[in-house]
């Protein structure tokens, strides 16, 4: 196979935190006196903090300073970090640890290279660090995607080359980002969202290596 290494986003991939995503912009939101629903918080996939924070406010049609801006984010951060530490294992997605451990049991290599700043709580917390060999996340990319900066430095974490990756996404614009690298992707999701991966599967709970193997 010249597949040798996996790239994961986290969020929406490895495991559901979009809705305490959803949930902490919400009540910031509901604070600021604007309604925030699902269908908003959809644009809000695979975007940083602070690019969420300013789609957030062009909902509510406020403009706010700088400094505003940063104490906001904060506040929206330390909910979520409240909400993601209570989590449990069972929060990760249906089909993931098998994958996972597919994937280990046959030597492919995998990183996770995702936006947030919080994703090595995350791992942390579902005693998931030990199933990747390199993590690349927000604390350590200056560029967002759609830029393939997260996942090139994956690669090169992994010492192999961007040909030999294959990257699981769920947000349009992390699709973009794989393809950018010159990487295969696979959305996960549905098609209408995600339509420019090489495969777009709903999710792990019946995605096998062997359906992996048939990227090549
Ligand atoms: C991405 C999420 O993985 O991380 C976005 O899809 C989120 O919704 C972004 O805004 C940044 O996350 P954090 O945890 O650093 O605020
Ligand atoms: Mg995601």
């Amino acid at each position: 196979m010249n597949i040798k290494a996996c790239l994961f986003d986290l969020d929406g991939v490895i495991v559901d935190t979009a809705k305490y995503h959803f949930i902490a912009w919400k009540e910031l939101a509901n604070e600021l006196g604007f309604d925030f629903t699902e269908e908003h918080n959809e644009r809000l996939k695979g975007v940083s903090r602070m690019t969420s924070l300013d789609i957030l406010l062009e909902i509510g049609g406020i403009e706010l300073s700088q400094e505003k801006k940063l104490e906001l984010a904060d506040t929206k951060n330390k909910r979520y970090v409240s909400y993601i530490e209570k989590m449990e294992p069972d929060e990760i997605l249906p089909g993931v640890v098998s994958f996972l451990n597919e994937l280990r049991l046959a030597g492919i290599k995998t990183a996770i290279g995702s936006a947030s700043k919080n994703a090595p709580l995350i791992l942390t917390r579902l005693n998931l660090t030990s199933f990747f060999d390199a993590i690349i996340d927000g604390n350590r990319v200056s560029k967002a995607k759609p830029d393939p900066e997260v996942f090139l430095k994956g690669a090169a974490a992994l010492e192999v080359s961007a040909q030999e990756c294959v990257v699981f996404e769920d947000a349009a614009a992390g699709v973009e980002a794989a393809l950018n690298g010159g990487m295969k992707c696979i959305g996960i999701g549905e098609t209408v969202n995600l339509g420019m991966a090489h495969m777009v599967i709903p999710g792990f709970q019946s995605f096998t290596l062997k359906d992996l193997e048939q990227m090549n």
